[in-house]
């Protein structure tokens, strides 16, 4: 017969193609994902494949070497400079002559999973929205009034399929002297978004580009910036860093700098204006840490929160401090990276922002939707990105709840006495015996607890946002503090470490005083983080009461700090509602790792931005019941609630 069968592993797909087809063309055919970058001109190598020869019983097949044509000229060239392993042959040149099972090796995968080095990291899936291509364009002439952008997209479109390419100014700008640079061979890179938009231009280099493409996969939080830059070849991230948001000078919290927008004329401009510088120096910082050109950065995705998300766009955020908290969009944005501040990556480099969930749930909570995929589990997850503000979801396979809640800062260690950022010097972690009532503690920064001759004279600067919840917890486990989180109780009154302040008491952890500093916690510590625990509670039990449970499966601690909490004593607090201590897991920064999903893949960006519509939210601030529930959860644990594992 004419045609031949030809069987492609690992997808196994499988299809009958006229004999003579390039095993490219009957990939494509087919719907196998092999990969091509020059175009099938026996340039680029990326079409490799490793054909099968031999018997395959399953498929009833016997396959000599004739089942494939043997090596042209353009093969052997590209065998000969740059050399060809054992067994492969270039899918573009390689033509179907009889019965074949081809294997397609990872490395030619587009679309192929990436296994990460450690277990912990989670494997990208590689779907990206930006690629190169290898093109050569037909040189301009007298007789041709075509310019050279028209000619280079009509090469794009001849050889790749590619229709309708657009191309912002900076690129073109430099398109010319770039097209006689490589002689008329050039590598394109073209973002094709996937949601319908035509396929953008975004960067031009002469020649053949082998190296990867970067993007910058950034978590914009109201206290701090962060990003990865991440390879877009198989998602490995290159360098990570952060720098302090600097609209803190406008305002510590989200509300104070939405009250500044509303206060002060140009208020609004003056917060947009430094979040965009910032942005681009976190680019220059990541580009100089990884050893990147900032011109071969491609793409940036972006997650924050509502405020943030407004400011970066210059859209005045007054709206998201009054109800109904209208945002003036809520839907994913595909937008020039220029336009967030993020410059000068490459010409045409683009920025994905998240959809937002509702007026407090953000962007960085459906990162954080993405990464944990409440909606793919039987179990009912109740996952928790602790910050400034809470964001919570509650979900499983039949529906995902979520919403926000206003713990305030003193999780982070803010408007604590002797509360700090977690930096080195901080005390993380704390225990008090419960008969002396005497503390050990951790610092950040030393390996040993304080009462080991090993944890030497280190400095001591203050405590941390997971170690103040620690203080609390054991405090309160040591019989410091009853439950209504009153400090020295009659019993304790008069013991070294609990002393008097005025009419109240305060705890003392750690005192080098008048030398150095006295670590304490007080009367007011205490109240600040019922506060914060409270509402945190409150916005739980108002998500479980929606969901019609009064238990969850399992317990998720999202966020930097929810990596550092312990679970124990969160329970004790009553942070979080009662479930077994080992279904309380941490899945560290899961927003950033969202960030880092939706810069690899469209597909990514194509779930979260169809989850999001499916998210029913809950708002806090006019359902009474939160209140009732935040009254209930003042006490430590918890009023009414039985804390049954707690007693265990
Ligand atoms: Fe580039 Fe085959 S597609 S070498």
């Amino acid at each position: 017969s004419d045609d031949a069968l030809v069987i492609f592993t690992p997808s196994g797909k499988r299809g009958r193609v006229a004999k003579g087809t390039p095993v490219l063309a009957a990939a494509r055919a087919l719907g196998v994902d092999l990969d091509s970058v020059c175009g099938g001109r026996g340039i680029c190598s990326k079409c490799q494949v490793a054909p099968g020869y031999g018997e395959f019983p399953k498929h009833g097949l016997h396959v000599g070497e004739d089942a494939l044509s043997p090596i042209n000229a353009v093969e052997a060239r590209y065998d000969r400079i740059r050399g060809l392993k054992e067994g492969r042959r270039l899918g573009c040149q390689a033509c179907i002559q009889g019965d074949i099972v081809i294997d397609v090796p990872p490395e030619s995968q587009v679309h192929r999973q990436v296994i990460r080095k450690s277990a912990s990291e989670r494997v990208m899936e590689m779907d990206p929205a930006t690629r190169t291509l290898f093109i050569e364009v037909p040189e301009p002439s007298m007789h041709e009034p075509k310019g050279d952008f028209e000619r280079l997209s009509e090469a794009l479109a001849a050889q790749f399929g590619l229709t309708g390419l657009q191309a912002g100014l900076p690129v073109l700008a430099q398109l010319q002297k770039v097209l006689r640079k490589g002689h008329w061979q050039i590598s394109a890179a073209v973002n094709e978004a996937g949601n319908g938009t035509p396929p953008r231009l975004v960067a031009v280099y002469p020649g053949l580009r082998e190296a990867a493409l970067y993007g910058l996969a950034i978590d914009l939080g109201s206290t701090t910036i962060a990003g990865h830059l991440v390879a877009l070849d198989d998602g490995r991230v290159l360098a990570s860093s952060g720098l302090m948001n600097p609209q803190i000078r406008f305002g510590e919290d989200l509300m104070s700098r939405v009250s500044y927008a509303m206060m002060n004329e140009g208020g609004a401009e003056e917060m947009t204006r430094a979040v965009q510088e910032a942005m681009g120096s976190l680019a220059e910082t990541l580009a100089t840490e990884a050893g990147v050109e900032r011109g071969d950065i491609v793409e940036a995705v972006v997650v924050c929160n509502p405020v943030m998300h407004h400011l970066l766009l210059g859209i005045d955020p007054v709206e998201l401090g009054q109800a109904p908290f209208a945002l003036a969009t809520n839907e994913a944005l595909d937008l020039h990276a220029a336009d967030i501040g993020l410059a000068p990556l490459a010409p045409g480099a683009r920025a994905y922002i998240l959809p937002l969930i509702a007026g407090h749930v953000g962007a960085d909570c459906a990162a954080v939707a993405l990464c944990e995929a409440p909606e793919a589990r039987e179990d009912l997850s109740l996952i928790v990105d602790v910050g400034t503000n809470a964001e919570i979801l509650l979900g499983n396979k039949e529906r995902v709840l979520a919403c926000s809640s206003p713990t305030g800062p003193a999780f982070e260690g803010a408007q604590i006495s002797s509360g700090q950022r977690a930096a080195p010097g901080a005390i993380e972690r704390i225990e008090i015996d419960p008969t002396t009532k005497e503390p050990r503690f951790r610092i950040i920064g030393n390996d040993f607890w304080s009462d080991d001759p090993a944890f030497g004279t280190p400095t001591i600067t203050g405590i941390c946002g997971s170690g103040i919840i620690e203080a609390v917890a054991e405090m309160r486990i040591a019989g410091i503090l009853d439950p209504s989180g009153l400090i020295g109780s009659a019993e304790q009154v008069g013991t070294a470490r609990c002393c008097a302040t005025g009419r109240t008491h305060e705890y003392v952890i750690h005192d080098a005083s008048p030398d150095g500093p006295r670590i304490t916690v007080t009367q007011g510590d205490i109240r600040a983080i019922q506060l914060a625990k409270s509402a945190l509670y409150a916005g739980a039990r108002l998500l479980m009461d929606e969901m019609g449970v009064d238990k969850v499966d399992r317990v998720v601690l999202a966020g930097a700090f929810g990596a550092h909490i312990s679970p124990k004593h969160a329970m004790v607090l009553g942070m979080i509602p009662d479930v077994p201590l080992e279904a309380v897991t941490s899945a560290g920064n899961a927003a950033g790792t969202g960030a880092r999903m939706a810069l690899c893949s469209r597909k990514s960006r194509r779930a979260i931005e169809a989850q999001v519509q499916r998210i029913v939210k809950i708002e806090t601030a006019i359902e009474p019941r939160f209140q009732e529930h935040f009254v209930a959860a003042n006490a430590i644990p918890h009023a009414t609630a039985p804390f049954e594992e707690l007693a265990k």
